[in-house]
């Protein structure tokens, strides 16, 4: 099928690219020429496992290419899909300008009926808005349908997520539009679920605040366990034999962080009360996620007198490992309280540092400024403190003797529980982790 994709971030481009690599002839278009420029040249501008190697090989097949020109794209596509962003607004809600946007352009261009399938994370009831918006500024005398397909994929893991998702959801208000994107999603060979426009809508949420409050859930109990005595690994561990708990999405620490649960908490108890009503789980859950992502700092503080010209060695950056995103990384908060408290930061991460950098410009050493190292152990060179806040396996590796040797005194803040407590100890490390 000629189908196009609007937006090339992490949902649209992994989308397009997993269509192409079924079988369908893809167009992606996106606004920003450098983007297009550099996935021309066969270079995948977001960090994404086996994604470049499938993105060269459909190039080479014909079957898919970017563009600028939405146009063309969009004039006799007989799908398009939407996967632009739609962030946070100062008050939580979702923004919804760049759906907007390309709803104008698709209401623009196309010249035949086509199917349009809304692909970002958007508010209940919004999938008939664009539909509605779209037949309003139509250029043609065409008919256009649209549809919900929330996304699932996971950062890191979304080539594998895409391709052998658990199932797919399709929200679709008419038997043409469920059709069309059951023949499209037949190469994939994977359980589809169709149900109404709103309920895929709000599937999307509904899976994302779960996890979040999982999430929340298991740092309320860590921190729990630190005032009574109990371990939160022993504790989770214990629970996940669970079949109804399951074992994914239980381990506590610095808070969730990312593109979607951060924003999509804060977008469906937005959305709640927009209805009156309050959702006081998921309300729960962002408060607990807020404090959660400064609860080592703050427990650094109450240690030291002062972080003043304090060498601290911050080991990741990213969100989660495997991604060189920073969205809402719990990194971010703490680095900026260290550097305001006056620390020199030296920090590591094997993929986000460049984006840090532009956040946090290098500057030489001294207090309140950063610098970045190219190695853990470098990072921890002559460190008076160490803090941990993403779970990469080049940080989870490090022998507990290398803090010991690097570090000029050597106390470790952990904020994803990566080591033993017990193995610490024994090293002579005075180590602080969450919920143990
Ligand atoms: C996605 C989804 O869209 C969002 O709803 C979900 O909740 C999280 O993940 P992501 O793919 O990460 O967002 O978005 P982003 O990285 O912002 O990429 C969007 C792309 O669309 C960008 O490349 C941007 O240049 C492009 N864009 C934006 C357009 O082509 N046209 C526009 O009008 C706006
Ligand atoms: C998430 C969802 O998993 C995905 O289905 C959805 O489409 C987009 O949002 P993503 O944000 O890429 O994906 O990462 P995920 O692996 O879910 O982690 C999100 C955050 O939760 C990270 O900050 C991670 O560190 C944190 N997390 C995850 C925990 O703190 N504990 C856990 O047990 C699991």
């Amino acid at each position: 099928m000629k189908i196009a994709v609007a937006g090339t971030g992490y949902v649209g481009l992994v989308a397009g690219v997993c269509f192409a690599e079924k079988g369908h002839d893809v167009t992606c278009v996106d606004v920003d020429e450098n983007k297009i420029k550099l996935m021309e040249s066969g270079v995948s501008p977001i960090f994404e496992e086996g994604l470049e190697e499938l993105m060269r090989k459909n190039n080479a097949t014909g079957r898919l290419h970017y563009t600028t020109d939405y146009q063309s794209a969009y004039r006799n596509a007989e799908a398009i899909f939407i996967g632009v962003g739609t962030p946070e607004q100062p008050d939580g809600s979702a923004n919804l300008s760049y759906i907007a946007t390309v709803s104008r352009q698709i209401a623009e261009s196309v010249e035949n009926d086509c199917l349009v399938v809304v692909k970002s994370t958007v508010p209940v009831g919004t999938n008939d808005k664009v539909e509605q918006f779209i037949r309003d500024f139509l250029k043609r005398d065409v008919k256009i349908e649209v549809a919900s397909n929330p996304e699932f994929l996971a950062q890191g893991s979304a080539v594998h997520d895409t391709l052998h998702a658990a199932r797919i959801i399709i929200g679709t208000e008419s038997r043409e539009a469920e059709e069309k994107l059951r023949k499209i999603y037949e190469p994939f060979g994977l359980p589809i679920v169709s149900v109404n426009r709103r309920s895929a809508e709000m599937i999307k949420y509904a899976c994302n605040d779960f996890l979040a409050l999982k999430i929340s859930y298991m740092n309320d109990i860590a921190n729990l366990c630190e005032l009574v005595g109990a371990d939160i690994d022993a504790v989770a561990e214990g629970m996940s034999y669970d079949a109804r708990i399951g074992a994914r999405f239980l381990n506590a620490g610095v808070g969730y962080g990312g593109s979607c649960f951060p924003k999509d908490t804060k977008a469906l108890k937005y959305l709640a009360r927009q209805h009156g009503y309050t959702l006081r789980t998921v309300e729960a859950a962002v408060d607990v996620n807020a404090e959660q992502k400064t609860k080592l700092f703050q427990k650094a503080s109450n240690r030291m007198i002062t972080f003043q010209n304090l060498k601290v060695a911050v080991l990741g950056l990213a969100f989660k490992a495997g991604t060189d995103d920073l969205r809402e990384a719990p990194s971010l908060d703490n680095v900026q309280l260290l550097l305001e408290g006056g620390a020199e930061v030296c920090a590591y991460d094997p993929a986000a540092s460049e984006h840090f950098r532009q956040r946090f410009p290098e500057g030489p050493a001294q207090k309140g400024s950063i610098r970045y190292a190219a190695s853990p152990q470098e990072a921890l060179e002559g460190a008076d403190i160490c803090f941990i806040f993403t779970e990469w396996d080049e940080i989870r590796n490090l022998p507990p003797s290398v803090f010991r040797e690097k570090m000029q005194i050597p106390l470790v803040y952990d904020g994803r529980n990566l080591y033993n407590v017990a193995a610490m100890k024994e090293a002579g490390i005075e180590y602080y982790s969450i919920g143990r």
